[in-house]
């Protein structure tokens, strides 16, 4: 048996937010060396990484130093110059996912056109392409009420718009029309997959959001599914994942309609917000997971996982230097796992951590996260 010396491997990642910094942790765990890439140098993950690139994700030369310096490329977030990705692949760089999977998925239309190919369900979709300024509901390839999504560019709720009448004015920009769905909950499914083809989803975690900011607040596993709902979900995010060719971990966000239907809304290629109590709650986290996946080693289980819920920590009025309330009294509660990400200054509606709350039960892991959220403020 041969050996291999450490670092087993070298990987680039492009993005130094708090995913990038929980890959680190992940990274330096297994013996993997880690280089970020980011332009704002006050980046969460600078701190935790082994190697840093100060640059542009859309800077072709800061991209080809990263490859210098890495056996593998991967992303904490999927827009970067993929002309550039696609080169450093031609030349022999691994960079996983790959530069196509990151222009399909970043193109909304492209996106929707790809999974309706494979015969992946999701909500019926036309492309409203038309440019002007001042366009109305009333030019929509579909009557409202309806859901106008940017090809483009959107994030957390941005970009993304109900028109529910005729007198609502429509984003700018080209756009999807989607069929406003009746849903029923939100779900995500994490898939992983290796370039060698092993595939594994996680059970569905149950998705809650803020309405009014549009932002995720809390995460619930089981997500309270029937067993062949939640069978479906998983079956339907591997075949997302498969359609689009994605490796490393996808998270494929679901709707469970009201009358019972599973689709696909949309999948992001990298880890994701929902997987975060898998570092607690699973036998292997969604960041050790994606290093396995990208490395194509082979994958950790996914069986077995606990009650938990997640509560993201958003900053709160007003911004400045973090000040943090309740953390002593967090920490006295049983099994609430306390991750802080090192954000400078916390601005109103920031994430600025995480808690995680494992129990024996979901209801006693609600009720603990209920207390700990009562408890626990992060503001300037
Ligand atoms: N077709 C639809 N019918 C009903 N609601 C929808 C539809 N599409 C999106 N939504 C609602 O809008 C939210 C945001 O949509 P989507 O996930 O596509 O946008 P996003 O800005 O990329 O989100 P994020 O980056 O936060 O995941 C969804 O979580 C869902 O609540
Ligand atoms: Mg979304």
């Amino acid at each position: 048996m041969s050996g291999k010396r450490l670092p087993y491997a070298r990987v680039g990642i492009v993005g130094a937010g708090q995913l990038g910094l929980m890959l680190c942790d992940a990274a330096r765990r297994l013996g993997i060396a880690t280089c970020v890439l980011d332009a704002d140098p006050a980046s969460p993950a600078f701190a935790r990484a082994d190697d840093t690139i100060i640059g542009d994700r859309f800077d072709p030369k800061a991209l080809r130093k990263l490859a210098a310096a890495s056996d593998v490329i991967t992303f904490e977030i999927e827009h970067a110059d993929t002309e550039t990705l696609a080169d450093l692949q031609e030349s022999g760089t691994a960079v996983r996912p790959s530069a196509t999977v990151l222009d399909t998925v970043r193109d909304k239309w492209c996106q929707r056109a790809a999974l309706e190919r494979a015969g992946v369900p999701g909500p019926n979709a036309i492309l409203w392409s038309g440019e002007g300024d001042d366009r109305s509901p009333l030019d929509a390839p579909l009557d409202p009420p309806f859901v106008q999504k940017l090809r483009f560019g959107g994030y957390d709720g941005r970009g993304v718009k109900i028109i529910r009448s005729t007198e609502e004015k429509p984003l700018r920009g080209a756009s999807l029309v989607e069929e406003l769905v009746n849903i029923r909950c939100e779900v995500a499914v994490l898939v992983a997959r290796t370039p060698s083809g092993e595939e594994r989803s996680y059970p569905p975690v149950r998705m809650e959001f803020d309405p009014a900011a549009n932002i995720c607040t809390r995460c619930l596993l089981p997500a309270g599914l029937e067993d062949d709902v939640a069978k479906r979900c998983r079956s339907v995010a591997i075949e997302a994942v498969r359609a689009l060719g994605a490796v490393g971990i996808c998270a494929v966000e679901l709707f469970v309609t009201g009358d019972g239907r599973v689709l696909v809304n949309e999948l992001a290629p990298r880890p994701h917000n929902s997987g975060h109590l898998t570092i607690e709650a699973s036998a292997t986290g969604q960041f050790e997971q994606h290093l396995r996946a990208i490395l194509d080693l082979p994958l950790g289980s996914v069986e077995g996982v606990r009650p938990s819920v997640m509560v993201n920590v958003l900053g709160g009025e007003p911004a400045g230097s973090p000040l943090v309330r309740g953390y002593e009294e967090v920490l006295a509660l049983p099994e609430a796992h306390l991750h802080l990400y090192d954000k400078r200054p916390s601005k109103p509606g920031r994430k600025m951590g995480h808690l995680t709350v494992c129990a024996g039960r979901i209801e006693e892991a609600i009720e603990i996260a209920d207390r700990a959220e009562a408890l626990f403020r992060v503001s300037g």
